[in-house]
């Protein structure tokens, strides 16, 4: 059975993103991303909510040329290699190859491809990956905690959920980013 992992770089109050929509002081260096790296690399299938894939299509396009650290050109690659599944009720097409569109987050359909996956699945976007933790679908949890505190926005994880987590590993970054894996045990 595939494991449903849901991995976010958020602030340290809990925000993935500030009032003002922006994230750009949760972008990883070099040694953070190399590490998300080796998260990624066994992943199959990415589930994206819309907001989260049009930041995350970036990766489809990006040269794999010089210009890039070899960490991003590494994750290029490794997203460019997986099935995304993209929920939204207003995109008709997707921008990237092996990619599909669902109108609707169905729990049981989301049980099934757990069942029937050969590795492991991502969900992304805190709104999206908040229903999949509330339907008790995610097993793991990634959070890579920023040194700031940005007082609002988006937060990382869903209002009126309670779940008991078990802390798996945890990691501390020359950048002062600590990242936290947790099991979720519901
Ligand atoms: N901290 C970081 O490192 C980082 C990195 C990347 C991005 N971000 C930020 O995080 C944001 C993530 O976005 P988010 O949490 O707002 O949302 P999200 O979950 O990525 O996307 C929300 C959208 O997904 C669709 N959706 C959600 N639930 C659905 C359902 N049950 N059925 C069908 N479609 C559904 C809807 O799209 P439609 O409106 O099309 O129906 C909804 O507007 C990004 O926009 C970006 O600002 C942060």
């Amino acid at each position: 059975m595939a494991k449903l992992i849901y991995s976010a770089i958020a602030s340290l109050d809990g925000y993935v993103e500030d009032e003002q929509g922006k994230f750009d002081w949760a972008a990883p260096d070099d040694e953070v991303f190399a590490f998300i790296n080796d998260l990624e690399r066994p992943i199959g299938t990415y589930l994206y909510g819309r907001r989260m894939y049009e930041t995350m299509v970036f990766w489809e396009a990006v040269s794999t040329g010089g210009a890039q650290s070899a960490a991003m050109r590494d994750f290029a690659e490794i997203w460019r290699g997986a099935e995304k599944i993209v929920y939204s009720r207003t995109l008709q097409r997707p921008s990237s190859a092996r990619t599909r569109i669902e109108h609707d987050f169905d729990p049981r359909a989301i049980t099934r491809l757990k069942e029937s996956a050969a590795h492991d699945i991502a969900v992304g976007g805190a709104t999206l990956a908040g229903q999949a933790i509330a339907a008790g679908l995610v097993d793991e949890c990634h959070l890579f905690l920023t040194p700031i505190v940005v007082g609002g926005g988006k937060r990382a994880l869903p209002d009126k959920v309670r779940a008991q987590l078990e802390l798996l590993s945890e990691r501390r970054f020359r950048s002062g980013v600590v990242h936290l894996h947790y099991g979720v045990c519901l």
